[in-house]
C-alpha cells in the first residue's frame, strides 16, 4: 500500500513539473562522466546542465545488477526533480547494467515524455566505421564486461565484428586516487592491454568503454603497438547527442538555453571540486545532496 502511495506522489510531482523546459542532466557514479560532460558542454555549450556524481557509493563497476539499477534509478529520479527533462547516464557501467530497465519500467510510470540516454549504443554505432580488421577489444570494468552489453550490441548491428572484452577492475581506483601516472599505473594497464591483444590478435580498435579511462590514455599508448586506434567515447557521445536533439525538436524545445552548468555529488562538495579540476582544468562550485 504504501509502496503504491509512494509511486502516485512520485508520479503526481513529475506531472507538475513535466512541461517545464529545465537543464540536460548528465550521471555518472563519480567522476568518470566528467569527460563525457565536457565533450557535450563543448559540442551544445548554448544548453545548461546539471552534472550529478554518486561518489558517495562509487565504484559501481563490481556491484550487482540489482544495486547499479537502484541507485542509477535513485539518480534519475533525483535529476528528474530537479527540472532535467533529458538525462544521460555518462556511467558505461549504469547504461549496461540499468538503462533498459528504466527507460522500460520506470519512465513510463514517472513521465514517458522525458528521456535517459545512455553512452553504449552511440560508441556501438561508430564501431563498423572505426574498425578495419572487424576486431574490436573492450576495456571496461568488471560490471559492464560481465553484462556481456557491447558484445551483444555489436552482434545486433555488426554480427561480423569480432568483440574481446577485458575487465579492468584496478583503472578506475587509479584514476580515482590521482595515480594514474605512477609505477603502479604502469604495471595495470600493460597487464591488461597485453592481455587483451595476446587473446585476439587482429583486434585493430580498443574502446576505452568506462568514462574513467580517458585520463589513462597517455599512459595507455606507451604500451600500445602501433596500429592500433583508442577509441574514447566523449566525442562520439556528444556528436549523438547534438544528432538526437537535431531529430527531437519536441525534447529541444523543453531544454533551457542558459550555457550554465551545476554540479552535484553525494559525499563532501570540497572533495569533489579539488578532483575535478583534473578532469576540467578549470574550477566549479559543487553542492553536496543526498540521493537514496
Ligand atoms: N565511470 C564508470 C563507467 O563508465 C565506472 C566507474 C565505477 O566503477 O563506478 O563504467
Amino acid at each position: 500500500m504504501e509502496g503504491i502511495l509512494c509511486r502516485f506522489i512520485m508520479k503526481a510531482r513529475f506531472i507538475m513539473y513535466s512541461q517545464i523546459p529545465g537543464p540536460v542532466g548528465i550521471f555518472d557514479s563519480g567522476y568518470g562522466g566528467l569527460t563525457i560532460f565536457d565533450k557535450i558542454q563543448k559540442a551544445l555549450p548554448e544548453y545548461d546542465y546539471i552534472y550529478l556524481g554518486d561518489n558517495a557509493r562509487t565504484p559501481y563497476g563490481t556491484r550487482s545488477f540489482e544495486v547499479v539499477y537502484r541507485f542509477t534509478r535513485q539518480a534519475v529520479s533525483k535529476l528528474f526533480e530537479q527540472g532535467c527533462q533529458l538525462v544521460i547516464l555518462a556511467c558505461n557501467t549504469a547504461s549496461a547494467k540499468a538503462l533498459r530497465t528504466i527507460q522500460l519500467k520506470d519512465l513510463p510510470l514517472w513521465d514517458a515524455s522525458r528521456r535517459v540516454l545512455g553512452v553504449i549504443r552511440p560508441t556501438v554505432e561508430a564501431m563498423d566505421r572505426i574498425s578495419r580488421s572487424k576486431h574490436v577489444g573492450i576495456l571496461a570494468t568488471s560490471g559492464t564486461i560481465s553484462s556481456d552489453s557491447y558484445t551483444i550490441e555489436i552482434e545486433k548491428l555488426y554480427p561480423h565484428i569480432k568483440v574481446t572484452g577485458e575487465a579492468c577492475p584496478m583503472w578506475v581506483p587509479l584514476v580515482e586516487n590521482n595515480e594514474f601516472h605512477s609505477p603502479g599505473a604502469d604495471y595495470f594497464v600493460k597487464k591488461h592491454i597485453d592481455h587483451i591483444l595476446s587473446r585476439d590478435a587482429g583486434i585493430d580498435t580498443l574502446v576505452l568503454a568506462c568514462t574513467h579511462y580517458p585520463l589513462l590514455q597517455d599512459k595507455i599508448y606507451e604500451f600500445l603497438p602501433e596500429g592500433i586506434t583508442l577509441f574514447s567515447q566523449g566525442e562520439r557521445v556528444a556528436g549523438s547527442l547534438t544528432d538526437y536533439l537535431g531529430r527531437h525538436p519536441e525534447m529541444d524545445k523543453r531544454l533551457t538555453k542558459g550555457g550554465t552548468s551545476r554540479f552535484l555529488t553525494t559525499e563532501a562538495a570540497g572533495k569533489f571540486s579539488e578532483a575535478a579540476s583534473i578532469f576540467l582544468h578549470y574550477p566549479i562550485k559543487v553542492k553536496q545532496i543526498a540521493i537514496d
